[in-house]
């Protein structure tokens, strides 16, 4: 009896939509045989992208994307909700496989010329969707808006304010406005929660129609060129001779590699958990470098180790160039040999890259370019008093950022010097100054002290001396 309402129920939905026979025919379709562990990233990109998608709803569904409520929204969601902080790692550690598989992807086509003839339209739709994976880790980043956020914002919009051109142009665009505000967090949320994801579904689909039409590409032999002439009609030869069904032969890799990449993005979330809270935001402090996730990092990096004057050059033309080249990479080769066995060139240049940005992000995790926002806070035995202008002016030193910049006995950040005996070291007049009108990379807190509060922030650094003792 319930069989046969199966059926029939089954038989109906065949008829009237075609679904199954649809989905049977795609998973069914042959594919060249011999295809290997090669061929696992494109698929994991796609599981990493629906893990950010279930878990980007889930956040949504608490996340308030106004400049008042928003960061205290994610403390919410990271300590009130039941698995909320495990949701915020998955969709922290998803982003990171996503650009990692990303990239592995391209280089995997680029290595073994996947791109070329007649598959270029799949490596164009491919660089699109590498763009569109980069804006959701910049945009999804300050959407966590605590002060490294920001501050990331603030300094993208600067760097970007300085583009010959279209500078003032691209920086409206980043902030929705003059400053980092209200509107820089709607309209950015706008942008990671609809707008791209909506051209990532479109996209994707494009990608993966294609994908089909033009079929998996069969492994490189070396000596085997490809002739846009000839291609096809061998490519249709090859399937008919020894093609094998998509589903299960060579889709039993890609099932096996993306379940190890969701359990490793699973383990990390519940063994880290999700990437801390900063400091509650404070737009009037915007003249520091931020630290963004690692996956943008080396971009930070190369633009703060660069000589004065050359980056802004360096941050607008880089990214042109890079998309240009890509662009027109199926355009310039688009036939020829596919084995990288004979194109070391292109074995070369993975390399190097690969390693270009290895060397950059590890320079920005060892550089002291940028503060550090995880400084832990001051203990009592280092500041000598639990209340009165020394405790107050050591709780406005962290406050106010200074620690994330300046040690304290072990304490804080290392782009600034070491503050530990400034006391034997500067008057308070002079302290007074430097922190009104800020050094080279240091800001200047004229405008975000009251007189109150710097006399107490100088109490504490008075205090800072080698034989200060608490007064009794
Ligand atoms: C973005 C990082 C940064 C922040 C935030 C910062 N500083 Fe600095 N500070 C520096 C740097 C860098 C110097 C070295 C000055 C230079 O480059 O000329 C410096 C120098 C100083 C000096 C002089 C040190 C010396 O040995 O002469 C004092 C005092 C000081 N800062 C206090 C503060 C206080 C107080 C705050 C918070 C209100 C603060 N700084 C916030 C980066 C920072």
């Amino acid at each position: 009896m319930l069989k046969r309402i199966f059926e029939k129920t089954y038989q109906w939905l065949e008829d009237r939509t075609g679904l199954f026979s649809f989905i049977g025919h795609m998973a069914r379709h042959p594919v060249p045989s011999g295809a290997r562990w090669w061929y696992v990233f494109g698929s994991a990109t796609l599981c990493a992208f629906l893990i950010q998608v279930v878990s980007g709803i889930a956040l949504a569904l608490y996340y308030i994307p106004s400049a008042d409520e928003a960061y205290a929204t994610l403390k919410y969601i990271t300590h009130d909700t039941a698995f909320g902080g495990f949701v915020r790692a998955l969709h922290y550690y998803g982003a990171s496989a996503m650009v990692l598989m990303v990239g592995a992807h391209m280089a995997q086509v680029f290595l073994q010329g996947s791109y070329k003839f007649p598959r270029e339209m799949n490596w164009l739709t491919g660089v699109l969707l590498l763009g569109f994976t980069l804006v959701m880790g910049f945009t999804g980043q300050i959407l966590r808006w605590d002060q490294n956020a920001v501050w990331t914002a603030a300094v993208a919009a600067k760097q970007a304010a300085r583009a010959p051109f279209i500078g003032g142009w691209l920086s409206t665009l980043i902030l929705s406005g003059p400053t980092v505000g209200g509107s820089t967090l709607s309209r950015l949320f706008v942008v990671h929660v609809f707008l791209i994801p909506a051209l990532v579904f479109a996209f994707v689909g494009l990608h993966l129609m294609l994908v089909l039409r033009h079929g998996i590409s069969e492994p490189p032999i070396p000596g085997r060129k490809v002739d846009p002439k000839t291609y096809r009609r061998e490519y249709e030869d090859s399937l008919k001779k020894d093609g094998v069904p998509f589903w299960p032969d060579a889709a039993w890799r890609d099932m096996v590699f993306a379940a190890v990449m969701v359990l490793a993005i699973v383990l990390l979330a519940i063994v880290f958990g999700p990437p801390e809270l900063g400091h509650p935001p404070d737009p009037s402090l915007i003249d520091a470098n931020p630290r963004p996730d690692w996956y943008l990092m080396w971009y930070f990096a190369v633009l703060a180790l660069l000589p004065h004057g050359i980056e802004g050059f360096f941050m607008v033309f880089a990214p042109i160039i890079a998309g240009a080249l890509l662009i027109l990479l199926p355009f310039i080769s688009n036939h020829g040999e596919r084995s990288p066995s004979r194109r070391p060139w292109a074995m070369a240049f993975v390399l190097m890259v690969v390693v270009m940005i290895g060397a950059f992000w590890w320079a920005g995790v060892k550089s002291n370019w940028s503060p550090n926002f995880n400084v832990k806070p001051l203990p009592v035995e280092v500041v000598g008093a639990a209340n009165g202008p020394v405790f107050e002016g050591a709780r406005l030193f962290e406050l106010k950022g200074c620690l994330n910049c300046h040690m304290i006995k072990g304490y804080g950040g290392k782009r600034g010097p070491d503050l530990s005996e400034i006391g034997n070291k500067l008057s308070a007049d002079r302290m007074i100054l430097l922190i009104s009108n800020g050094a080279t990379n240091m800001p200047a807190y004229a405008a975000n002290l009251t007189p109150k509060e710097m006399d107490e922030l100088v109490s504490f650094l008075q205090s800072r001396q080698s034989d200060w003792e608490p007064p009794k």
